[in-house]
């Protein structure tokens, strides 16, 4: 395993927390004896068709996203069926790259990025790829509040995942658990959540956002709720 292709697949590009997280992935890589990877956002028009390009290019293709709505952004998904080209090209007998993943989402429990791990897993082998594994992590939105300094040990566990993709061509289990941190909360932790996301404090941070956005006035709209009346 020597040549890597990151792609980003968050439509905030550079400054998003997918991107947080795979520059420390390609920190253990190339602690691991891999090359310096090419670093490619997917929501940059020309970088995604190189994306494209780079795919059949690579050792190994380590894909990072964060979870929208339960699923992935829509630029990634143009981008897996961007690919579609490629299935005929391993049915012939030619080699596809390794695929690894990252998804991290808002909500802290990784449970919620489960199903789309399912997916990707199954769309390697669709694929023909080795499948590296998926790196799973909640609480992702965090990472824009935090100073980089408060999360060194989440930062070690990604060069480490990066290490051993480089050297093992694939994530070990142990340091995928441990990266996931929570899978779900007991009950008690999800009641005593759900009162502290009414304190004033919390809804400040989500109002003063809806501002920003110019969405204040919209931010109970149902846009949808008519026609599923009509549809019933
Ligand atoms: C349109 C949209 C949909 C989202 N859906 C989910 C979701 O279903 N579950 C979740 O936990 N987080 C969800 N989030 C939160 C993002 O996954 C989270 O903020 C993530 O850290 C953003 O990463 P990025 O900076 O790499 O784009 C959503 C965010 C947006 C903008």
């Amino acid at each position: 395993m020597n040549s890597l292709v990151l792609l980003n697949g968050s439509p905030r590009g550079e400054r998003s927390n997918s991107m947080k997280m795979l520059a420390r992935v390609a920190e253990g890589w190339e602690r691991g004896g891999g090359r310096t990877p090419e670093v490619l956002h997917l929501a940059q028009r020309s970088e995604f068709d190189r994306a494209v390009q780079a795919f059949g290019e690579s050792d190994v293709v380590l894909l990072g996203m964060p979870l929208y709505t339960d699923a992935m952004p829509g630029i990634v998904k143009l981008y897996i069926e961007a690919l579609a080209p490629r299935v005929e090209v391993a049915a012939a007998g030619e080699r596809n790259p390794t695929l690894g993943f990252l998804v991290q989402s808002g909500f802290p429990e990784a449970l919620h990025s489960r199903l789309l791990e399912r997916y990707l897993e199954k769309l390697a082998r669709r694929l023909g790829s080795p499948y590296a594994g998926t790196i799973v992590r909640g609480w992702g939105e965090a990472l824009q509040m935090m100073p980089d300094e408060a999360n060194k040990k989440l930062w070690a566990r990604l060069r480490t995942l990066g290490e051993q993709l480089a050297r093992d061509g694939r994530f070990g289990e142990e340091e995928l658990d441990a990266v996931a941190g929570t899978e779900r909360f007991s009950a008690l932790a999800a009641a005593l959540l759900s009162v502290a996301l009414r304190l004033p404090a919390v809804q400040f941070m989500w109002n003063r956002r809806l501002k920003k956005n110019g969405v204040w006035e919209r931010r109970f709209a149902a846009p949808y709720r008519p026609a599923l009346r009509t549809g019933r």
